[in-house]
C-alpha cells in the first residue's frame, strides 16, 4: 500500500504515521524526520535546509524531491509506504506521480488530517520530541510517563525550534498557500480521504485505517 498524510503542522500526520506504518507493516518516510536527523548529524542536507526550517519556509523542491526519490528507492520502501510531509507543492506531488508511474505502483491513497488553524497551533506549544526516534509527546493529550524522557527509547525530549508561535503560525500559512492545492489535485483522482483529526489519539487512528482500507479496495 502506498500512502500520502496530508494536513496542516500539528495535525498528527508525524503521530498517525508511526502508528499507521507499524499496523500495516510499511516504510515510515518523513521529510521533516530525515531533515532533522541531517541537521543533528551536520550534513551537507542539513545544513541546507536549516535556514528554511528555522524560517518555517519549505526546503526548495529539488533538494526534497532528490533526497525523497533515492530513499522510496531502498528496499524496504518497496512493498508499501506512509509519506509524511511530501509532497508539499504540485511541483513535489507531480515528481512523485512520474517517478511512482515509473515503478508501476501509483499512490493507493492520501489521507487528509482536518484540523482548525488555533488547535494546531495549541497542541504545537505543547509539543515535545524524541531527537533520538522522532517520536512526539504532549504535555496536555500524549505526556511521557517521566517528565522529560521518551517513553520508547530513553531519549531527552526537546521543543522543536520551529514551534516557537510565530514561526507555528507562518508554518500553517505557507501550508495553506503551498499544500493545500495538493487536495484538489487528489480529489480530482479519487484519492483523497479526509480523516477528522481533533479527538482522542486512538480513535483519529481508527479512522486513518478504515481511510487507508478504503483506498486500498477495488474501485
Ligand atoms: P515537518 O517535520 O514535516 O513538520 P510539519 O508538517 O510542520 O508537521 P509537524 O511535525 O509540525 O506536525 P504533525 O502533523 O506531524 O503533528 P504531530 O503528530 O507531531 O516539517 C518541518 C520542516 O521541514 C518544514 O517546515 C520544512 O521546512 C521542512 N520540510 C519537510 N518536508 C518538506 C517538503 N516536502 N518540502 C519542503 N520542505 C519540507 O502532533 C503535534 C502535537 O499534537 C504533538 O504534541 C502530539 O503529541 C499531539 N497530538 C497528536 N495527535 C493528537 C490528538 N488526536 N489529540 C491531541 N493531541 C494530539
Amino acid at each position: 500500500m502506498r500512502v500520502v498524510l496530508l494536513g496542516p503542522p500539528g495535525a498528527g500526520k508525524g503521530t498517525q504515521a508511526h502508528r499507521l506504518a507499524d499496523r500495516f507493516g510499511l516504510a515510515l518516510i518523513s521529510t521533516g524526520d530525515i531533515f532533522r536527523a541531517n541537521l543533528r548529524d551536520r550534513t551537507a542536507l542539513g545544513m541546507e535546509a536549516k535556514g528554511y526550517m528555522d524560517a518555517g519556509d519549505l526546503v526548495p523542491d529539488d533538494v526534497v524531491v532528490r533526497m525523497v526519490l533515492a530513499r522510496l528507492s531502498e528496499p524496504d520502501a518497496e512493498p508499501g509506504f506512509v509519506l509524511d510531509g511530501f509532497p508539499r507543492t504540485l511541483g513535489q506531488a507531480w515528481s512523485l506521480e512520474d517517478a511512482l508511474a515509473e515503478a508501476g505502483g501509483p499512490l493507493d491513497a492520501v489521507l487528509k488530517f482536518t484540523i482548525p488553524d488555533d488547535v494546531a497551533v495549541h497542541r504545537l506549544l505543547g509539543r515535545f520530541t524524541c531527537p533520538s526516534c522522532q517520536r512526539t509527546y504532549n504535555v496536555e493529550s500524549n505526556p511521557p510517563r517521566t517528565a522529560g524522557v521518551c517513553d520508547v527509547c530513553g531519549g531527552r525530549l526537546m521543543h522543536r525550534d520551529d514551534d516557537a508561535e510565530a514561526t507555528v503560525r507562518h508554518r500553517i500559512e505557507v501550508y495553506h498557500r503551498d499544500t493545500e492545492p495538493l487536495e484538489r489535485l487528489y480529489d480530482e483522482r479519487g484519492l483523497l480521504h479526509p480523516v477528522e483529526a481533533v479527538g482522542d489519539v486512538d480513535d483519529v487512528t481508527e479512522r486513518a485505517v478504515e481511510a487507508m482500507k478504503a483506498g486500498a479496495a477495488p474501485a
